[in-house]
Order: structure tokens, then C-alpha cells, then sequence
């Protein structure tokens, strides 16, 4: 029963979160009459003993007392005797355990929210430096047209931003203080529940004790965002892992982020983007599990939320090492830009670019001047050749009115360029848009 019950293994996380509810709880009571002054000044005093043993390392948590609750309020009453019996009055396990959770899944997705920003940071700086560095971009992974690295970069600096104000909403949801609401029905002692709300930083109490205890949607929402997040994450650390490939050989890792292999000497393994890859699949099953874990309890509490905690920590935990290992790796590449405009020369790239040509310039139909182009590149593929390669008696073959002016606009570097539509791949656009970044970034505090 014992080894079945007991939470305490894990939930001794909630230790500051839980003694800091517990004081705010006790000063409640004193200021509603509920228990004296000289008896709430003691259960404080006990209470920040205790904060200061765990803090030292020197409490000894135990299973016998199932969980952090009970462990405790177990050494409260070692220190100062019965009056420590008292701290409980009109509150419940429950009511206590949904706020301490609350308290500490709030402080958590503060952190995340600071490490969402740090690596938009990163990618925003990375994105300024290389605003002209041409690349392929790809759909399907197949060339598509020439982009720049830049442009590639800010395109997670704006994923990042939906995952930050999708972490930001779930937090003000989130704030509505559960205590007080005691095992399900409330109590029958005059509490104040807004004193304990404001002293907790929630924004109010919640309104309905039953959904008080039996609520955790804030710990879903949590981890739906994260789960987001940790997709956006894995997307980056595939390309980082085809970028570093010597196929595609865009950039490299250092040693510092790499490892080698122990039998192939010219191995540099991506290990770290791999490994952030992979944790997506966790923390996308974490909030699987907790989902079928609340799907289809009855009102009230029920034990079978005690499994709520495991799944949050071990994500958001994951999610921070992710958020952390990545804005390392975006720092630590070493971008190799010749390897990039070459292969963005590949592939006929600038096939688009032409097309737009016969329309702008020989004013033909976009869709027949998709077909011209169509014939040409056909034509090159035949010769082996890029599109830049083939000689003006060639394209004029497929198409008569073509003049050699067709040539300026078959460069990677050109094609690029022009794309100065608002959110377009152009330099232009790139710093700008990476500048208004750092800038936002620095001005929230947010670039570390
Ligand atoms: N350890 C429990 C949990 O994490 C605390 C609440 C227990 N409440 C109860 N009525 N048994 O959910």
C-alpha cells in the first residue's frame, strides 16, 4: 500500500511551494480570529525552520508519511508541539495540493518563458549576420526557390513567439487561487480567501470549491503548450542534424556539441539535436498521460490525480534542458555560407525567377509561362546543366522572345533579393525584421 501510495518521491518538489501556501494560509487564520496571533506566530516560526532544514538538505522526507503535505506538517508538530495541529483548520489536502501545484507550475513556466526568449535571442542575432546568406529553401525538401539562412532563422524566432504567448495565456488562466475551497465543499470557518489569493500572487480565488480540487487544466494547458514547443524545437534540431550532415554540409557543430564515435574516427554525431528531437516525444506523451488520466473522473478529488505531478515535472524539465541545449547549438554553428549559395545554384531554383521574367517581360500568361519554363528546365536537366548555364540560343529555342537580359535574374543571390514582399526571404526584410527582434528582446529583458 505503502510503496502504491505514496507520493512523496516526487512530489517533494512542491517543498517551498508548500510551506509558502501553508504561511500564507496560517496568517490568514490569525487575521480572521480563527487561531491566535501567538499560536500562528509559532506555526510560522516552525514553518520557516523547516524551509531553512530542507534548504540545508538536512530533512528527512519519509514514505511512512505518503507526501510532502503530511511530512511537513509531521516535523511542524516535532517542533512545536500540538499547536502545529492547528495550521490544517478549514483546509484540506486538497485544496492544498491544487495550490501548491498551481504555485509551482506558474514559477515553472516563468523559466520557460525566459528560455523561449533566450534562444529567440539567439536565432534573431544569428539571423542579422547572416541576412545574405543564400540558401535553397526547400517544400517537400525538395529545392524550391533561394531563400536566405536569415529569413530561415527568423521563421523560429516567430514559432517561438506563439509558443511564449501560448505559456503566457495558460499562466493568467491558470491564476485563480484553489485555497480555501478545503476538501470540496468549502467550510464552514470564516475564512478569507482573497487575503490568501493576494498573498499567494493569484488574482483572486477561484469560484466553485468542487472545481477548485478536481480542476487541473492549468497542468494540461501547461503541457499542450510545451508539447507545441517541444515540436518547434524538434523541427530545428532535424534541420540542424541534415545542416551538419556532410550531404548537405551547411554548418557545422564544435566538439562542444558534438561527439565522436568510438570505432568511425571521422564521425561528429549531432547528439544534442537528436536528443532534443527525441524529447519532444516525451513531452508530447506526457500530456497524453495526464489527459487519460483525467478523462472521466467523477467530481471531486480523486487519487488518481496524485499522477498529475510525474508527467509535468519530467516535461517541463525536458523542455528546459531542450530550450537550453538549443540556444547553445544556435550559438555554437558555424554557418558555411559558400556551401549554401552553391547549393542554392542547384536544382534549378531560380526556375520560378524565370517564369516571372516571360510574365513581367514578354507579358505571357503565368500559367503558359510556368509551361516555357517547364520546357527549359527539362531542357537542362537533359544537358545536365543549371539553369545559368545554358546559352541564350538555347533558351530561345524554347521561347524566341527570350533576350539575354533572362540572365541577371537566373542568380541565386538576385533571386533572393527581389523577394522584398512584406515577410519575404530578402536581406532587406531579414534585417530589419532580426533587428526589431533584438531590439524587442533586449528592451523586455529578455536576451539572456
Ligand atoms: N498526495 C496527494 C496528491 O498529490 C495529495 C492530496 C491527497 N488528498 C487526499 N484526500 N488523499 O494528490
Amino acid at each position: 500500500m505503502e510503496e502504491i501510495n505514496a507520493s512523496i518521491d516526487f512530489d517533494k518538489r512542491l517543498w517551498r511551494h508548500d510551506i509558502e501556501a501553508s504561511k500564507a494560509h496560517v496568517a490568514m487564520l490569525a487575521a480572521t480570529g480563527i487561531v491566535s496571533s501567538a499560536d500562528a506566530d509559532e506555526i510560522t516560526k516552525g514553518l520557516d525552520q523547516i524551509l531553512a532544514e530542507i534548504e540545508a538538505g538536512d530533512f528527512k522526507f519519509t514514505r511512512a508519511l505518503e507526501d510532502i503535505h503530511l511530512n511537513v506538517e509531521h516535523r511542524l508538530k516535532e517542533l512545536i508541539g500540538p499547536v502545529a495541529g492547528k495550521l490544517h483548520t478549514a483546509r484540506s489536502r486538497n485544496d492544498q495540493v491544487a495550490t501548491d501545484f498551481k504555485l509551482y507550475v506558474r514559477d515553472e513556466i516563468a523559466v520557460i518563458e525566459a528560455g523561449l526568449a533566450a534562444l529567440q535571442f539567439a536565432l534573431a542575432k544569428l539571423a542579422l549576420e547572416e541576412a545574405a546568406t543564400v540558401m535553397p529553401g526547400f517544400t517537400h525538401l525538395q529545392t524550391a526557390q533561394p531563400i536566405t539562412f536569415g529569413h530561415h532563422c527568423l521563421a523560429y524566432v516567430e514559432m517561438l513567439a506563439r509558443d511564449r504567448s501560448r505559456f503566457h495565456d495558460a499562466a493568467k488562466r491558470l491564476n485563480e487561487s484553489p485555497l480555501g475551497a478545503a476538501a470540496l465543499a468549502g467550510t464552514s470557518f470564516p475564512i478569507d480567501r482573497n487575503m490568501t489569493a493576494k498573498a499567494l500572487g493569484f488574482d483572486r480565488p477561484t469560484a466553485n470549491s468542487l472545481d477548485s480540487v478536481s480542476d487541473r487544466d492549468f497542468a494540461l494547458e501547461t503541457l499542450a503548450a510545451a508539447a507545441i514547443a517541444a515540436m518547434h524545437l524538434s523541427r530545428l534540431a532535424e534541420e540542424i542534424v541534415l545542416w551538419t550532415s556532410p550531404q548537405f554540409g551547411f554548418a557545422r557543430l564544435s566538439d562542444a556539441f558534438s561527439t565522436g564515435s568510438s570505432i568511425m574516427p571521422q564521425k561528429r554525431n549531432p547528439d544534442a539535436a537528436e536528443l532534443v528531437r527525441a524529447k519532444s516525444g516525451r513531452i508530447a506523451g506526457a500530456f497524453q498521460a495526464l489527459l487519460m488520466v483525467m478523462k472521466g473522473l467523477p467530481l471531486a478529488y480523486a487519487k488518481d490525480m496524485q499522477e498529475d505531478k510525474e508527467p509535468v515535472f519530467d516535461a517541463l524539465d525536458a523542455l528546459k534542458l531542450g530550450l537550453a541545449a538549443m540556444a547553445g547549438m544556435v550559438g555554437d554553428l558555424d554557418i558555411d555560407a559558400k556551401a549554401m549559395k552553391k547549393a542554392a545554384g542547384r536544382g534549378y531554383a531560380t526556375a520560378t525567377d524565370l517564369a516571372d521574367w516571360l510574365v513581367q517581360t514578354l507579358d505571357m500568361p503565368f500559367r503558359e509561362a510556368h509551361h516555357v519554363t517547364g520546357r527549359i528546365v527539362a531542357m537542362a536537366e537533359e544537358k545536365n546543366a543549371d539553369l545559368k548555364k545554358l546559352t541564350l540560343a538555347e533558351l530561345q529555342a524554347v521561347e524566341p522572345r527570350i533576350t539575354q537580359d533572362v540572365f541577371s535574374i537566373l542568380d541565386p543571390a538576385r533571386s533572393a533579393k527581389s523577394r522584398k514582399s512584406q515577410g519575404g526571404t530578402a536581406p532587406a526584410n531579414v534585417r530589419r525584421e532580426a533587428r526589431r527582434w533584438i531590439k524587442r528582446l533586449e528592451k523586455d529583458g529578455l536576451s539572456r
